[in-house]
């Protein structure tokens, strides 16, 4: 079982990879042909993320813009999403030398009503059709093609746990702990700002320091995984795949595994698993 995991993992961290390559450099990627694009948005906490892709599902444009414009998954700048999602695709469309017409999105797994509505809204009104909004855990799934598994999202504000069993979602569940609260206990054992506390956290010099002041946050979210995993009584060999750019720390994996006594696999820049998700996810089943 564990081979069939690792390979779809190389599959989708060569594709991680071009992104990595490509991301805000006004760059497309090297050798790829493209006619059919499709395009995905991902608003998040911390940053609104667009991926283009071509016929084959291989990244040819990535670019983000910080943005505090989604508060707890919830849209909470309506105009100000709208503005970065319409230069973001201004700038895919100058790079690319073609017009996106259409683009896919998420909301996090629980989300009803107006709410579920609005990230479309946010599509349209930057002159874009909306071609599928995924559950945010679905599109990372559709990447890292999950038959069964669970699906860590530790992003700024949420972390998103959900259970694949059969190619379908039989749990989600979004709770309120991530790379903010992360930066937050940082700030207070340095006695420095919000800002310094970021720029110390991403810094990959003091990185086994930093991860000891985090470790609290990091297992409080292994706590609660493990909550959900013992109540739905999840078979040990069901691995984790963990993405979100809080998971940037090369002890998190493992530390998450052994307190969940369950493999633990990390795709290449985790960040743009659900982003990139989106993108080539809108085709495929799952539900
Ligand atoms: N290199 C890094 N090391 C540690 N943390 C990082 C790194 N890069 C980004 N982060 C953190 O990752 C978080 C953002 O992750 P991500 O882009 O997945 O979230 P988001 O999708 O914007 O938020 P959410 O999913 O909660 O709506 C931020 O808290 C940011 O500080
Ligand atoms: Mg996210």
């Amino acid at each position: 079982m564990y081979e069939i995991e690792e390979q779809k993992l190389a599959a989708a961290n060569s594709k991680l990879d071009v992104i990595s390559e490509i991301v805000n450099k006004e760059k497309l990627a090297a050798d790829v042909k493209f006619k059919k694009l499709k395009a995905g948005i991902d608003l998040g906490t911390s940053s609104i993320v667009l991926v283009v892709v071509n016929e084959q599902n291989v990244p040819v444009f990535s670019a983000y813009e910080e943005a505090s414009v989604v508060r707890d998954g919830l849209v909470v700048d309506f105009m100000g999403a709208i503005s970065i999602t319409n230069k973001l695709k201004e700038r895919a469309e100058a790079c690319l030398q073609t017009n996106l017409n259409t683009a896919a999105g998420a909301i996090p797994p629980g989300t009803v009503g107006n709410n579920k509505k609005i990230v479309g809204n946010v599509i349209e009104a930057a002159n874009l059709e909306v071609s599928a909004i995924l559950d945010e855990p679905v599109a990372a799934a559709c990447l890292l093609d999950i038959s069964d598994g669970i699906v860590v999202d530790v992003g700024g504000g949420t972390t998103g746990i959900t259970i694949i069993k059969n190619k379908k979602v039989v749990f989600s569940a979004d709770q309120a702990t991530g790379g903010t609260q992360m930066t937050l206990v940082i700030a207070g054992f340095y006695n420095v700002t919000i800002t310094a506390a970021e720029k110390l956290k991403r810094s990959k010099v003091k990185e086994n320091e930093i991860f000891s002041i985090i470790q609290p946050v990091v297992e409080k979210i292994g706590t609660i995984i493990d909550q959900y995993l013992t109540k739905f009584q999840i078979p040990q060999n069901v691995p984790v795949f963990l993405v979100g750019g809080a998971t940037c720390f090369e002890k998190f994996p493992d530390t998450l595994s052994k307190m969940l006594n369950r493999q633990v696999y990390q795709p290449h820049s985790p960040r743009f698993v659900t982003p990139l998700g989106i993108a080539i996810g809108n085709e495929k089943s799952f539900s």
